[in-house]
């Protein structure tokens, strides 16, 4: 999925930035890839694995590339006959990295869908510690650089010439991949990548895959299910993607649910009254009056914020940023994000610059350690070199902008991925791309959110038509993915769709345990209260996953798409 600019970029930067400082004692270095599965003790009690498969699948006896794979061992040993074997995990992007979405949530993962499993993060080629990885640039700070910059972040709505910054920008980015090339980056993409996937299970010595992919994952699962019908053992595709519009390389119909996630902000903050919801007023209008106010202060008087460890300048770019990637996951940023505008009003802006996670800057530059970082760049290979090829003309980019817009007054905030690809290098395109059509050996599992903020409930039901037998789970949340609003209605139709196999009606469709605004504040034990009116004599299993749900959605961060 994608996201706005750099505070996202930054965002997602400073995420893997932290995630590799933290886990500094083990070097992927250390592990030489094989062809056979060979798993190291990694990361306290995990597993991590390098697969070697063909760089190019065209000729596979040629130069390999190497998986990076990190996972949540199973609780019963593999020959014992509960073991369930392992479920592949996508966060998508493109880009994000399966290795730190185990970092992230991988217990929490294994705990909804089960102790038989092993969760197996994977790293897609060009991303991260997978190799060939894709980078735009010679170093660390030569990156930081380039995504830091104002053409990246710059909402569209944001001045009249911004849409023209951001062709201009998007422009050099193309450039400079076609320029650092070392023969390797067309070799980036989700059919190679999905056949990657196809390796991974048969190195398990498996037939059939089984994965949940998010996002952008989506789109990978889709690409595997169209591409190897007969190899699907079980399959989720979750917070769905049109994959037809994604090859394309329009991201025209991400959008068509976005506003209604930000109106369940101001009706949720009505709701909530102002203990709860700081920027409260008793009717929406006037909170909306607020915001907007908000808007045009700053537009017009961005505000200077200084930290003990950093400092920026709170714009109207910033703020629409961060509003906006506060949809993708309201159970962990809602409240935070009432708070932030009610001290913006008052004045007082570090609470939004701390909400926009604008790091502080560390540049460790260190060559060896920056080796397998993630980066932006490989979600720009992979989305580039998948997709149609777009024009680089300004009155084109101009005309896409305004039917965006003529659909979404999000439109500002989502034109960058697919400016990144204007001047990509011609590679002969000879990648999967559709139909996404197939009568496949298992039937998939398809979840969408009533009103997911990117991938709008649309999408899951246009992707499940294509493929026989699927059924379409709703979710009526707000969020993007299931995880990113606690349910257990659904994740319990996802564990039994792994464990026993067994779908939901069609029709299904899942409400949730509580709202974005039901957290605990200081002193006050109604949350306990609702966790067991919602459990009332119900298993010590379900607790458990009740307490995995909110865990997820709380802290919920998948990276925004771009
Ligand atoms: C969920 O993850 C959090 C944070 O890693 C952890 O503290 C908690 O124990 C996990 N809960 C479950 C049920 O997996
Ligand atoms: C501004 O808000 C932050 C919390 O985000 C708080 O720590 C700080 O004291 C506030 N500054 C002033 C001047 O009130
Ligand atoms: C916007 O909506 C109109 C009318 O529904 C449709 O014809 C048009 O194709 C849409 N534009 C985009 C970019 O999806
Ligand atoms: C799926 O199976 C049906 C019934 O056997 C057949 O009519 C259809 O063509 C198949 N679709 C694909 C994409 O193979």
């Amino acid at each position: 999925m994608v996201p706005p600019a750099r505070l996202l970029l930054v965002l997602q930067w400073l995420l893997f930035s932290t995630a590799s400082a933290l886990n500094d004692e083990f070097s992927w270095h250390k592990i030489a890839p094989s062809e056979d599965l060979v798993w190291h003790e990694c990361y306290s009690g995990q597993q991590c694995a390098r697969l070697k498969v063909p760089l190019d699948y065209a000729n596979p006896d040629g130069a390999s590339a190497a998986i990076a794979m990190r996972r949540i061992h199973s609780v019963v040993p593999h020959h014992s006959p509960e073991y369930r074997g392992p479920i592949l995990v996508n966060p998508g992007g493109p880009g994000a990295s399966g290795v730190d979405l185990i970092q992230q949530f991988g217990d929490n993962i294994s705990a909804v869908v089960g102790p038989e499993f092993d969760i197996v993060g994977f790293d897609p080629r060009g991303i991260s510690r997978s190799t060939p990885r894709a980078s735009f640039f010679e170093n660390r700070a030569e990156q930081n650089l380039f995504w830091s910059s104002p053409g990246n972040s710059m909402a569209v709505s944001s001045s009249e010439n911004a849409l023209a910054r951001k062709w201009a920008q998007g422009m050099l980015a193309g450039r400079l991949a076609a320029e650092r090339d070392d023969g390797t980056l067309h070799f980036i993409n989700s059919d190679y990548t999905a056949r990657d996937m196809l390796r991974i299970m048969q190195a398990h010595g498996r037939d059939k895959i089984q994965y949940w992919g998010f996002s952008y994952g989506s789109v990978l699962g889709a690409t595997f299910a169209a591409m190897f019908p007969d190899k699907v053992g079980r399959l989720v595709i979750d917070g769905v993607m049109d994959s037809e519009n994604y090859y394309a390389s329009e991201w025209s119909k991400n959008l068509i649910d976005t506003e209604k996630v930000w109106t369940a902000f101001l009706n949720g903050c009505v709701a909530a009254g102002p203990t709860k919801c700081p920027i409260y007023s008793p009717t929406v209008a006037e909170i909306q009056t607020t915001v907007d106010d908000l808007y045009s202060s700053l537009r017009t008087r961005p505000i200077p914020v200084r930290t003990a460890t950093s400092y920026a300048i709170v714009d109207y770019d910033l703020m629409r940023n961060t509003v906006f990637a506060s949809l993708y996951k309201p159970y962990a940023s809602f409240p935070t994000l009432a708070r932030a505008l009610a001290d913006l009003s008052a004045g007082n802006a570090t609470g939004l610059y701390r909400m926009s996670a604008a790091p502080e800057f560390k540049c460790s530059c260190d060559a060896d350690e920056f080796s397998f970082e993630n980066v932006n760049d490989g979600g720009h290979a992979v989305r580039c070199n998948d997709g149609k090829r777009i024009s680089a003309s300004f009155e084109d980019v101009e005309k896409h902008y305004e039917n965006l817009l003529a659909n979404s007054s999000w439109a500002d905030v989502w034109m960058g991925p697919r400016l990144r690809c204007m001047t990509w290098p011609e590679f002969p395109q000879t990648n999967f791309q559709s139909p996404f059509v197939a009568n496949t050996s298992f039937p998939l599992l398809v979840v969408g959110n009533t009103a997911d903020p990117v991938t709008p409930l649309w999408g899951a039901k246009k992707m499940s038509q294509g493929f026989a037998g699927s059924v379409l789970l709703t979710q009526d949340s707000i969020g993007h993915c299931s995880l990113a609003a606690p349910s257990l209605c659904t994740q319990k139709h996802i564990r039994k769709y792994f464990r026993d196999g067994e779908l939901p009606e069609a029709g299904t469709v899942c409400s949730t345990d509580g709202g974005p605004f039901d957290t605990l504040l200081e002193g006050e034990e109604e949350e306990e209260r609702e966790a067991q009116a919602v459990l009332g004599g119900s298993s010590a299993e379900d607790r458990t996953l009740l307490e995995a749900v909110r865990a997820l959605s709380r802290a919920w961060d998948v990276p925004l798409g771009f």
